[in-house]
């Protein structure tokens, strides 16, 4: 089998001669954000466990600050089977793996941390389990004969396993450890997958067990879950929203787009608002109608869009400068769509008698259609 060795050339050097080097049986993708001095320890330990198989590494780097690109950089200088995917202004460990899958072209392709606590000791029996039986999928699992999880405390083990119980609702085979980061899978079935996956949030595996179009043959292969090596866990209390997001994307399927859903969600919200403020405004401060739906509306715009910012594009927040810019571009597009709501409003509450509430409802619906097309394009535009 030919192992696809890194360059004797220099960087920079022209090539000679035209050798055909058989591309790699097995691509890593590996998920960093912060990782720097993770990469060298996991790299030196691949190649050794991996001696023999012909495989590349796919670093998926959501814009590190801490100088992980250059120590992936550095490394690749002598070895020509690393990579790295720089992404920019996106966020979502699993959108990063799916788009490292993406990048690859080899037949199997295994996904893995990079901060060591995934046993890389296993992908060889993963690959021989995959070539040598009827497999879709060889997951790394904690939760079979011989796995574990070291000492978690009881409060993360009690969280796992209701995330668990939870992804049972979607999952379509019986698998123990669905929570798992770490898995290989042949390239037909993640394709078979790929094209109805959420992408949301940290929980790759059950987005992909649900999303297949055929039942995934899967085998769990038992390993001890360590200790990160260096850095910190990115895993924080957002972590379980965007696994509730997951499941209801799953859920309600193809029919509504789970970002309509939080938008419309979030609207919601800001319709309630929008009418305690309106009422408020007009029956406790006597102010004018007026004067009071245009308050109302411009609190519940500058709410919405904080809450949007937060919970319908968490992918691609907005921070510091640009959260003030973003807020700024937001107010400014939105302002024909705030003279539409008022005015609407107005129209209805003036000339047609309306009831208060009633009116605002109305113009609320305008300026939240404004929003909505406004925002996907301009404040919250893909990088
Ligand atoms: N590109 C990218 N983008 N990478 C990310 C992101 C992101 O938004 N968030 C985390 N990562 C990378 C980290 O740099 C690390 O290599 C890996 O993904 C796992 O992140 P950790 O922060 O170490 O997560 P964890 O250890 O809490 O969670 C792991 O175990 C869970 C099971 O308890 C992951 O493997 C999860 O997938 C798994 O569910
Ligand atoms: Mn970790």
């Amino acid at each position: 089998m030919a192992v696809n060795v890194g360059p004797s050339v220099a960087p920079g050097d022209r090539v000679q001669s035209r050798a055909l080097v058989p591309g790699p049986e097995l691509t890593l993708v590996i998920p960093t954000m912060n990782e720097r001095d993770n990469v060298a320890p996991l790299v030196e330990r691949l190649d050794r466990v991996l001696a023999g198989i012909a495989w590349e590494a796919i670093f998926v780097d959501d814009d590190s600050l801490d100088g992980t690109r250059d120590e992936i950089r550095r490394l690749s200088e002598r070895d020509g089977r690393l990579r790295c995917l720089h992404r920019i202004g996106r966020r979502g460990l699993s959108s990063a793996c799916i788009e490292g899958i993406q990048a690859s072209l080899s037949p199997y392709v295994a996904v893995m941390d990079a901060d060591l606590q995934h046993d890389e000791a296993l992908l060889p029996a993963m690959l021989d389990c995959l070539k040598a039986e009827p497999l879709d999928l060889v997951v790394g699992s904690r939760y079979v004969e011989g796995g574990g999880v070291g000492d978690w405390d009881r409060r993360r083990a009690g969280m796992s396993g209701l995330a668990t119980a939870l992804g049972r609702l979607v999952l379509k085979v019986r698998i123990a450890d669905p929570m798992s980061g770490f898995f290989m899978i042949r390239r037909d079935a993640f394709e078979r997958a790929v094209r109805s996956m959420s992408a949301v949030g940290f929980k790759i595996l059950v987005d992909l067990l649900a999303s297949s179009s055929k039942p995934v043959r899967l085998k769990e292969l038992p390993y001890q879950f360590r200790q990160r090596h260096a850095g910190e866990s990115k895993l924080d209390a957002f972590v379980a929203w965007e696994y509730l997001v997951l499941l209801a994307d799953k859920i309600l399927g193809p029919y509504v787009p789970v970002r309509f859903v939080l938008f419309s969600m979030v609207g919601g919200i800001g319709v309630v608002a929008h009418l305690t403020i309106l009422g408020l405004a007009l029956n406790v401060a006597h102010l004018s109608f007026a004067l009071s739906q245009g308050l109302a509306a411009g609190i519940a715009m500058i709410g919405n869009f904080a809450l949007n910012n937060f919970l319908t594009y968490s992918d691609r927040r907005l921070k510091g400068w640009n959260f003030l810019k973003g807020l700024v571009t937001f107010a400014l597009v939105c302002g024909v769509g705030y003279a539409g709501n008022v005015g609407v409003a107005k129209y209805l509450f003036d000339s047609h008698s309306s009831s208060w509430w009633l009116a605002g409802i109305a113009g609320a619906a305008i300026g939240s259609v404004w929003n909505y097309a406004v925002s996907s394009v301009v404040t919250w535009k893909r990088k």
